[in-house]
């Protein structure tokens, strides 16, 4: 046993996320990564994945590791209260990622604000953005989707979902951008210590937004509801806040514009299934579970870390080591799904883990879908008959997802 796993080829030679054979099908890769066993230690990133759907489940489930960035080996040092920065306030103080049983109570105190009304009224603010952004491209003979349309979405739809007043937009989204590297592994020092300079920026900023709201507190928008939570809980406060806002912008801006790229490029791959997915939200929510599976776009996966010196699943982990859960890997696996190649909107997925899984399920899966949906349907009404104009070139740069440099649509108008 040990000599024919010894005979086999290094992990990092059958799986590199970045190589330009992933890039182009990254399908073959996960299936060979899944086939060397539940748990592979994958040297270049110093971190071992998790390979199967059960084990994923299960550790999404029980949280036997950490979710703390600051846990991780390789993290910046965790600096004294004393020398907090913004950053660190929110990150450690109040990170809804760090302390679990933290974690529980931010999640029940804000579930309100996620309900299915809430998503309701923020569609009535986001669709005339989402129309006006169509206006305002015209009827191009053809056009790039991601710089006219695409690039704008989460912007617009945290923004306003949050209710951050638009006077305050040109200065934010400069420094929002980076967010999500402060924490992210697989660049260098430097660029995560200009994350987290452009990070304490943006909380300035969102300071600056929660004090004039409280002088002004009658908008039914989310900061305004995360306020009256904060007035009403003991242990929530102006500091959640501004993490929960952090953590909508860090996970819901890069997420989506992935998202919008593949839906528009899988339906028009697949004209035949367009009405289908675009016949209701519902429809829509099941046939994004099919873009995602199909596509595969991922490059990374979910990281967590050894919180001490442990066993796990059959492995010493040093403490601080991280593992990352690649629930992607499964997509094309026969095990999983009946003829995984053909796309099928309808296909049936049970369960359905696109958006994560127990405490830490996404918070903004009802938005994303909804904002996804409301934006292609509005693609799909004002050109008909859109098609691809050419096959989209991937950008090798993206450390996190398969993405287009551009995807350019021929709209047959004029
Ligand atoms: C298509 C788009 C999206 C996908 C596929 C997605 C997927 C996920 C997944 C799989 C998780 C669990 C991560 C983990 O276990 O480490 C997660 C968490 C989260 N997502 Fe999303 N997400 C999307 C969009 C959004 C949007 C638009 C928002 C906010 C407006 C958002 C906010 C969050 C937050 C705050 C968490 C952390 C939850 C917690 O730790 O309790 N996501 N998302």
């Amino acid at each position: 046993m040990a000599e024919a796993a010894e005979s086999l080829p290094p992990v990092a030679e059958i799986y590199n996320p970045n190589s330009p054979e992933y890039m182009t099908d990254p399908i073959t890769q996960c299936l060979a990564l899944a086939e060397r066993g539940p748990l592979v230690w994958y040297e270049p990133w110093q971190a071992w994945i998790m390979t199967q759907m059960e084990d994923i489940m299960g550790c999404w489930k029980t949280e036997p590791l950490s979710s703390d960035f600051y846990d991780w080996e390789f993290a910046p040092q965790r600096p004294p209260e004393d020398e907090w920065s913004n950053f660190e306030r929110a990150m450690i103080g109040h990170s809804l990622l760090a302390d679990q049983s933290h974690h529980r109570v931010v999640r029940r105190v804000t579930a309100p604000a996620f309900s299915r009304n809430v998503v309701d009224n923020i569609q009535a603010k986001i669709e005339p953005e989402i129309k006006k952004l169509f206006d305002e491209l015209g009827e191009p003979e053809s056009f790039d989707y991601i710089e006219a349309i695409a690039n704008h979405i989460p912007f617009i739809s945290i923004t306003r979902m949050v209710g951050i007043p638009e006077k305050y937009w040109p200065e934010i989204k400069k420094v929002i951008v980076t967010f999500t590297e402060t924490w992210n592994p697989t660049i260098s020092d430097e660029q995560r210590e200009a994350a987290r300079q452009d990070s304490n920026k943006a909380i300035d900023i969102i300071k600056e937004v929660i004090t004039e709201r409280r002088q002004a507190p009658v908008q039914d928008d989310f900061l305004s509801t995360l306020l009256r939570i904060e007035e009403e809980n003991e242990g929530f406060e102006e500091g959640d806040i501004i993490t929960m806002i952090l953590a909508l912008i860090g996970a819901g801006a890069d997420t989506t514009l992935v998202a919008q790229q593949w839906t528009v490029y899988s339906l028009l791959k697949h004209k035949d299934q367009i009405d289908k997915a675009l016949a209701t939200p519902d429809t829509f929510s099941n046939a994004f579970s099919e873009i995602s599976r199909w596509g595969v776009a991922s490059k990374m996966g979910f990281a967590r870390y050894a919180p001490d010196n442990m066993q796990f699943m059959g492995q010493q982990l040093r403490k601080g080591v991280m593992v990352l859960m690649m629930p992607h890997l499964k997509d094309y696996n026969l095990k999983y799904y009946d003829n995984p190649e053909i796309f099928d909107v309808e296909r049936e997925f049970n369960p359905d883990v696109m958006f994560g899984y127990g405490p830490r399920f996404c918070i903004g899966a009802a938005l994303a879908k909804r904002q996804l949906y409301l934006t292609v349907s509005e693609l799909h009404r004002r050109f008909p008959n859109i098609e691809l104009a050419e096959e989209p070139e991937r950008d090798p740069t993206d450390h996190n997802a398969i993405v287009f440099k551009r995807l350019l649509l021929r709209t047959h108008c004029g």
